[in-house]
């Protein structure tokens, strides 16, 4: 059984950018930026902006992150979005999500110009990744496909399961790993909520992709054995103990199916390192494609 080390990938990811951010620098030209919005006080969405703005930051390029109170009009996040939609500056634009309740989540994600859409979640984005063109890809689906890609883990042909059918994983990553192209073209199930026995279908997965947001969920009884498992659950745990006031948990009952694994991804340091790593990619190469 191997460890999936995502940390490890990310910062290989985050070094490879680096270097290629230094040589722009060198050049005289200005660099990719990514802009960061951010409405309420979610504690979790905190965080993961926090650790997005020091990514940025680390690899040399530019990061601005805007924070707005939760009362924030919807008018005025739909403004501020279409200001940095024409700044020259800035080569990816991410909303955080969940937004408050009075705004209109599709209106926003559609605000969003598609060449700065790191994110992957506007429909032109969505779009032309189901028909196979080129688009950006949401961040944690792609960092599940580079993880599979750098650990050379066998996809064609093998059968895919997806726990959760969500815009952010689930249904993208289905789409992704669908594709007839290299380090895809896998037989894919979409598995979610509605399915009577969900046991019946994560026993035939080779890949077992769990997106559902249900700690400890899949056990080891679920799987069959040298099962690749790739657990996308970040569920906060409460833990007055510890600093932080809780720790983290995955959609897998790792120490039970990490037994019939041949390959499975730890909770932390799994796909959560896998994220961010990508959406700087993503900012990158927006920055070559539609320029500086
Ligand atoms: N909320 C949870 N995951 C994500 C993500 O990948 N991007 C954004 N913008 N919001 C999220």
């Amino acid at each position: 059984m191997i460890i999936i080390d995502g940390k490890k990938i990310a910062q290989e990811i985050r070094s490879e950018l680096k270097a290629e951010i230094d040589k722009i620098k060198l050049s005289g030209k200005d660099v990719p930026g990514l802009a960061a919005i951010l409405v309420g006080d979610n504690p979790a969405s905190e965080s993961y902006v926090k650790g997005k703005a020091k990514a940025c930051e680390e690899v040399g390029m530019r990061a601005v992150t805007e924070r707005h109170p939760a009362d924030m009009k919807e008018g005025s996040l739909l403004e501020l979005i279409e200001s940095y939609n024409q700044n020259k500056k800035f080569h990816g634009i991410l909303v955080q999500l969940p937004l408050p309740k009075h705004i209109d989540e599709d209106k926003v994600i559609e605000a969003v110009t598609p060449k700065k859409d790191v994110d992957g979640f506007h429909p032109v984005s969505v779009g032309n990744l189901v028909i196979g063109k080129p688009a950006f890809r949401s961040c944690t689906p792609a960092g599940i496909q580079e993880l599979l890609i750098r650990y050379k883990i066998e996809t064609k042909g093998k059968h895919l399961v997806v726990l959760g059918r969500s815009n952010i994983v689930g249904k993208p990553i289905a789409n992704i790993m669908l594709q007839k192209k290299e380090f895809a073209n896998s037989i894919v199930t979409v598995c979610h909520s509605a399915a009577p026995d969900v046991s019946y279908f994560t026993k035939q997965a080779d890949i077992l992709i769990a997106a559902i947001g249900s700690p400890k969920f899949v056990k080891g009884n679920m799987v069959k054995e040298g099962v690749v498992v790739i657990d996308v659950g970040i569920n906060r745990m409460e833990d007055k103990s510890s600093t932080k006031g809780y720790y983290l948990i995955g959609d897998v009952d790792f120490d039970e199916v990490a037994k019939k694994s041949s390959y499975i991804t730890p909770v932390p340091g799994g796909v959560g390192p896998m994220t961010v790593a990508m959406l700087l990619k993503n900012t990158y190469e927006g920055y070559i494609k539609y320029g500086e």
